[in-house]
């Protein structure tokens, strides 16, 4: 069975409760490395601010990033994520999230200015990454920005993942992704300790936060 079935079916609300506690106490502020990015991309001036920038978090879990960036820069706000316990929790908090996975983007084309991947790339199917690539381009507008960040490896690595046997977690320069087009280009990459801004030698802590813009 795909990994993504998996989480849709139980993995997703497991992970969910395994994970609520820590989430509800964890600073989503622009204190946090992945939002203050995308506080930084909301001043930009190819943003057209005259009308509302539209902000897609896949896997956005149960949406307190989103629901932060919403109450304190005025941004639309929407997610996608497995578990049905977090997308009923971010509802609550007034975010649209959809239950679906990163490769069925259940929204219009051309729909937003930004889209984040938060941290989830790492538990997609690696057959799913052409088609996780292209519901994010179909999603964003033209000229628009693309913000990930995941665990960071140069080569590609494949381990167990600790809570269900047979599932597995991914490493990779997830930007790889896109920058090959000609469409995408990097236009920041910090590979950074996982947890905190600083740089770390130690490979197995890396954590990339990448934002790529869509110039077309
Ligand atoms: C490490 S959490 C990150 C949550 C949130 N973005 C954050 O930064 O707090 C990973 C999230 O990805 C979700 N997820 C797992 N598989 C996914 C998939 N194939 N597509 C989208 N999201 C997925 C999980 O349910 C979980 O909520």
């Amino acid at each position: 069975m795909l990994q993504k079935n998996i989480f849709l079916e139980s993995e997703a609300d497991a992970w969910f409760e395994r994970n609520h506690a820590a989430v509800s106490s964890k600073d989503y502020s622009s204190n946090d490395s992945l939002t203050s990015a995308i506080v930084g991309l909301i001043g930009d001036a190819s943003l057209d601010v005259s009308r509302a920038i539209k902000v897609l978090e896949v896997g956005c879990g149960e949406g307190r990033r989103l629901e932060w960036l919403a109450k304190n820069t005025g941004i639309e706000v929407y997610g996608i994520e497995p578990s049905q316990k977090a997308v009923d929790l971010a509802i609550s908090r007034g975010v649209q999230v959809k239950r679906s996975t990163a490769d069925e983007i259940l929204f219009e084309d051309a729909t937003f200015d930004i889209v984040i991947f938060g941290f989830c790339l790492y538990l997609c199917d690696r057959k799913d990454l052409f088609r996780i690539a292209k519901e994010a381009d179909r999603v964003l507008k033209d000229n628009a920005w693309l913000v990930m960040q995941d665990f960071y490896s140069k080569a590609p690595i494949e381990t167990d993942y600790h809570h269900l046997l047979g599932l597995k977690s991914y490493k990779m320069d997830y930007k790889t992704l896109f920058d090959w087009h000609p469409s995408y280009s990097c236009y920041s990459h910090q590979v950074h300790h996982h947890g905190s801004t600083k740089f770390t030698d130690d490979p197995s802590e890396w954590v990339a936060t990448s934002v790529l813009r869509k110039s077309v």
